[in-house]
């Protein structure tokens, strides 16, 4: 094993009295990519938020090794500043790049290059910030608002900023979670460039896959204690769940579609167009059928779920829902005919961070009440089941959204619209972030909704999700439909041939 950069031990923290880490401990080395696994609100976030002076720890220590005399140092780290000085950097896992300002500005807040008469010396900050950008394969102007960035975009800005550090470890909370699957190769090409030039990457992340893929060894943490770490190659999946869940994992509900009602078309969508170019789309949507939508970025498949809620206009297409044709001008139009959306930005769209959990849980189901006068016992059966069932983990319900770790906050957003229980609900990138228990215990709901009558669109890019929870897949490419497949036809290869643009239906 290579030279220890930080070694973090005995390190607790609490929030309000509840301990978020007792007593864990971590040791990086130079040049290795070090996965950090554990279910949601394990507390992985909030250890390297201590390590990158985002938090302050309660108790512990940490050791930082010095570049010039090669000794282990015992450091406080007091700010975010300082972790960034002495080449500790983080990409979060909620973006935090201000709206108003553009790419460059971002990248550099704090540290302008100043010109003369103590102005920011715009062109040469441009100019830095397009070889930064260069370093993440982004192609854009750096004078370009920020706002009008898509997520995976805004993630290649966070990430440029973290690089443009010169860190020795840099820490990625769940970025994958809004790349598409190419920015995704390319944040991995990167990763594998820094760690080649001898930095400590930190890999947070749910996904099995990307964790297997790159890393070299993996700390686990469960429910705030340090459980191991282990050599990648040494270990097996079904281990590595073992060791994050405590117990093995129960294989959810195998896929029944014997009882999708085929006869019945619940919503029908005809000649909606994505794209300036592109041409109508149509589909249907069968009671009680989960129809799951692949693709790669820029597919269409976020603007189609806008369309159908309302976000956006649809132009000349048609909706039907239950065979009556529906003008849906607004959300609250979709909602009033039955339809709901859990969207794929959970920070801009999903949840009000300021809010508790259990207004923001009840915020689509109080504008359906008849009655306002609200009746606090049946309320609270309703927070209380969602929280139970899709294992929340908070201190209470009148706690503020902001303070959930980040795959909590996603759990918060799925029970809201699901207390709302729509018949035809839409779920974009539903399990984003979000641990393999909680994964399947999202999967067993949509089965559950699906059985009672529900009928459900997800959208995923996740060949795994996609194939293992949909009855039947729709594949778009640039705004068009290019494959529909059955489960039985829906493989790997014919999934990835369409998502190219491969058949045209
Ligand atoms: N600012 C805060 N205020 C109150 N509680 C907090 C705060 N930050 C984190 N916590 C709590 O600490 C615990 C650990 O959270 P943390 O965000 O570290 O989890 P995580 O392992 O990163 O989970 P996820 O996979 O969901 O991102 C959670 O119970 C969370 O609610
Ligand atoms: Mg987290």
């Amino acid at each position: 094993m290579s030279e220890v950069v930080v070694k973090m031990e005995g390190i607790s923290k609490s929030f309000a009295g509840i301990k978020a880490l007792d007593h864990v401990q971590i040791e990086l080395c130079k040049g290795e990519v070090h996965a950090l696994m554990g279910e949601n609100g394990a507390g992985k976030s909030t250890l390297m938020k201590i390590m990158t002076g985002v938090y302050t720890k309660d108790e512990g220590f940490m050791y930082l090794r010095d570049e010039i005399n090669g000794e282990m140092r015992q450091i406080e780290i007091k700010s975010p500043l300082m972790a960034q000085k002495l080449g500790l950097s983080m990409v979060f896992q909620e973006l935090n790049l201000l709206e108003n300002m553009n790419i460059g500005e971002n990248i550099f807040i704090g540290r302008e290059p100043v010109g003369t008469a103590t102005m920011i010396d715009k062109k040469v900050l441009n100019e830095k910030a397009k070889k930064e950008l260069e370093k993440v394969k982004l192609d854009i102007n750096p004078s370009t608002s920020v706002s009008s960035l898509s997520c995976g975009q805004k993630q290649c800005v966070e990430i440029a900023k973290a690089l443009s550090f010169d860190a020795r470890v840099v820490v990625f909370d769940e970025p994958t979670a809004s790349l598409s699957e190419t920015e995704s190769r390319t944040l991995f090409e990167i990763i594998r460039e820094l760690r080649n030039k001898g930095v400590c990457i930190v890999y947070i992340s749910h996904r099995m896959e990307e964790v297997f893929e790159l890393s070299d060894r993996i700390t686990v943490f469960r429910n705030g204690t340090y459980i191991d770490t282990v050599e990648t190659s040494k270990v097996s999946e079904a281990d590595l769940i073992k060791m994050m869940i405590g117990r093995d994992l129960e294989e959810g509900k195998k896929k029944g579609s014997a009882y999708i009602n085929k006869q019945k078309t619940v919503l029908s969508v005809r000649n909606v167009t994505i794209f300036p170019n592109s041409s109508p789309i149509s589909f249907e949507l069968h009671e009680k059928e989960i129809l799951g939508f692949f693709g790669l970025v820029g597919a269409g498949r976020t603007e189609l779920s806008r369309a159908i809620f309302g976000i956006d206009p649809i132009g000349e297409g048609e909706i039907y829902i239950q065979g009556s044709k529906v003008h849906i001008n607004c959300p609250r139009d979709a909602m009033d005919v039955g339809i709901g959306l859990v969207p794929e930005d959970r920070k801009g769209l999903g949840l009000i961070l300021g809010m508790s959990i259990k207004d923001n849980m009840l915020l689509s189901k109080l504008g359906q009440l008849k009655s306002r006068i609200l009746n606090k016992k049946v309320l609270k059966e309703i927070t209380g089941t969602y929280i139970d069932d899709l294992g929340i983990v908070l201190r209470d319900e009148n706690q503020e959204v902001k303070e959930l770790s980040g795959g909590n906050q996603q759990k918060v957003v799925i029970a809201k619209w699901l207390a709302m229980t729509p018949d035809i609900l839409i779920l974009d990138e539903p399990t984003r972030g979000i641990d393999v228990g909680a994964k399947s215990e999202i999967y067993t709901l949509m089965r559950k909704l699906t059985e009672a009558g529900k009928s459900i669109i997800m959208i995923s890019s996740e060949m795994a999700e996609i194939q293992k929870v949909s009855d039947r897949v729709i594949v778009m490419h640039e705004g068009n439909i290019t494959g529909e497949l059955s489960i039985e036809e829906a493989t790997k290869n014919s999934i990835m041939q369409a998502a190219f643009g491969g058949i045209k239906a």
